[in-house]
């Protein structure tokens, strides 16, 4: 089974969030696959190709949206040999960053960025260049969202397409005068197609036209059919529900495992000895600017600062819980909505020695932070997997997440009833709603179980414990893959 997966980011080349994560990872399991062969498709950002040495040039388009363009190709080491194709266009995509400038406005051709990329991956699946066709065009989130639409329109009924659904807050949605420079016939610019309030949507196109949509997680699948969730999308994918399906994401096992992690350096740990981790958050403490005390309980967050992940409210509970808990500390490490951003900034000021903040994006820091930390937070209003939190857990820092999408699926609450023997079995804490009361006493309850090291204990090593490896979806997809193959391909087998 040939698949091309079409995406905006693949760690380590490109990342900005979880997707990265989330396909590099679905991408290293399927390529362990048996029976499986995957290559990963997305722009060269600035940089990219010098982090693929050997990519050699595959292909050359003259007629994609934005201008004539190269497809560079080379297995990548650091995904495990995957495949990666890397369309270079240095006027649609050297810039600083993937998708906003320094000021952190939207770059205003990013139609003509992703609209290149899902034409570039049509001329692949339509044997246009010397690569191999693929039997299934796997694409991600709304970067990819006219794929499905461009492979119905060249009538391509022997390429199979998925889109799977990481966050249905971002749709990709633009003015209808793109559509013609996009290649988008006038048919496709109605309510049955990607027309969404007068707009064009990239994700639109690809919900109604993908011969199957996934969710990361089984409780977002069944949230996005909700006004609440559905982000008005919710009628078409109640329309599509006999072609819409979870299938959970995975975390990079091998990538965040503090045994072998090389970003803490000698002071790795395993669940039977645990005694590095008490290194991790004493250089965790002075890097934030904590006072140096090993048995004050330690909170950290690392995300986004935006609304979907209640930074906001988070903004008010941890000061909350900082004044009522006066052995509390907290370290934030973040980057988002500027005004947030500002706010944090102000709260070492506040608590001197309680509470440090760093503002910016740096994977080596993530890692420390989820290392050192005793506990995260994690809020969030919508969900659609969430590995932060399994991040952390997997380093034995317990999360308190919220009761929405894959934090309702992987983290295990017994709930404050629960006797001392049943919480053994908890992994972390969950709280309903979006206020600062619930979000604050969630961490009044964490800070309880903290002061009950026998339970704390078997939480942490529950929690480490928990598999969720991609080696456990990758026959997921498989399956679904299978079940959509075109002919041609069950013929061969
Ligand atoms: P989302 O994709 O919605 O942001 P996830 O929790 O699924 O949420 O994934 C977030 C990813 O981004 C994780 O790999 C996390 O470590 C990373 N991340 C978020 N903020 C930062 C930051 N400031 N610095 C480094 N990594 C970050
Ligand atoms: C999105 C979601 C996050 C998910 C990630 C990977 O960024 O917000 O919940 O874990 O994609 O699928």
């Amino acid at each position: 089974m040939k698949i091309l997966a079409v995406t905006s980011e693949a760690f380590p080349l490109a990342k900005t969030g979880g997707l990265g994560d989330a396909v590099s990872g679905m991408a290293r399991a399927l390529h362990a696959a048996p029976g499986a062969s995957v290559q990963i498709l997305m722009p060269a950002y600035r940089g990219v190709l010098d982090r693929l040495p050997g990519a050699r040039e595959v292909a050359r388009f003259t007629d994609l949206p934005g201008g004539p363009a190269r497809l560079m190709r080379a297995p990548c080491a650091a995904l495990g040999g995957v495949p990666v194709l890397l369309l270079q266009n240095d006027a649609l995509y050297d810039r600083d960053h993937l998708y906003v400038d320094r000021d952190g406005r939207e770059y205003l051709d990013n139609p003509l960025r992703f609209g290149a990329l899902a034409h570039a991956a049509l001329h692949i699946a339509a044997g246009r260049t010397r690569l191999d066709r693929p039997d299934i065009v796997h694409a991600h989130d709304w970067h990819a969202g006219l794929v499905p639409l461009l492979l119905r329109d060249a009538g391509l009924h022997d390429v199979k397409s998925v889109l799977t659904l990481h966050n249905m807050a971002f749709q990709g949605v633009y003015d209808m005068e793109w559509a013609e420079s996009l290649g988008i016939d006038d048919k496709y610019l109605t309510w049955d197609g990607a027309e969404f309030w007068g707009k064009l949507s990239f994700m639109k196109a690809g919900l109604r036209y993908a011969d199957r949509i996934t969710t990361v997680s089984y409780t977002y699948a069944r949230e996005i059919l909700t006004e609440r969730f559905g982000c008005g999308l919710q009628g078409l994918l109640a329309a599509r529900q006999h072609e819409l399906l979870p299938v959970p994401n995975g975390i990079d096992a091998r990538e965040w495992d503090p045994a072998t992690d090389p970003h803490l350096g000698i002071y790795r740990y395993h669940a039977g000895d645990m005694a590095n981790k008490a290194h991790n958050k004493r250089e965790l403490q002075r890097g934030y600017g904590l006072n140096l005390d090993a048995d004050a309980p330690l909170l950290i967050m690392g995300s986004r600062l935006t609304h979907q992940k209640m930074a906001d409210l988070a903004l008010h509970a941890v000061q909350r819980a900082l004044d009522d808990h006066p052995e509390l500390q907290v370290a934030v490490l973040g980057q988002g909505e500027r005004g947030l951003e500002q706010e944090f900034q102000r709260l070492p000021h506040r608590y001197p020695g309680r509470c440090g903040v760093r503002i910016g994006f740096d994977e080596d820091a993530a890692h420390k932070l989820h290392a050192g930390g005793d506990m995260l937070l994690h809020g969030s209003r919508f969900e659609p997997f969430g590995l932060t939190p399994l991040y952390a857990m997997r380093y034995g820092t317990i999360p308190i997440g919220s009761r929405v999408g894959g934090m309702a699926d992987t983290i295990v609450d017994l709930g404050a009833a629960a006797g001392r023997d049943a919480m053994r079995g908890a992994t972390g804490v969950l709280f309903d709603g979006e206020t600062v009361d619930a979000m604050a006493a969630a961490i009044t309850r964490t800070l309880g179980l903290y002061r009950r090291p026998e339970i704390w204990r078997a939480m942490q090593h529950k929690a480490m414990a928990a598999d969720f490896s991609w080696e456990r979806a990758a026959p997921l997809y498989m399956t679904l893959y299978r079940s959509i193959q075109p002919d041609r391909v069950a013929a061969e087998s």
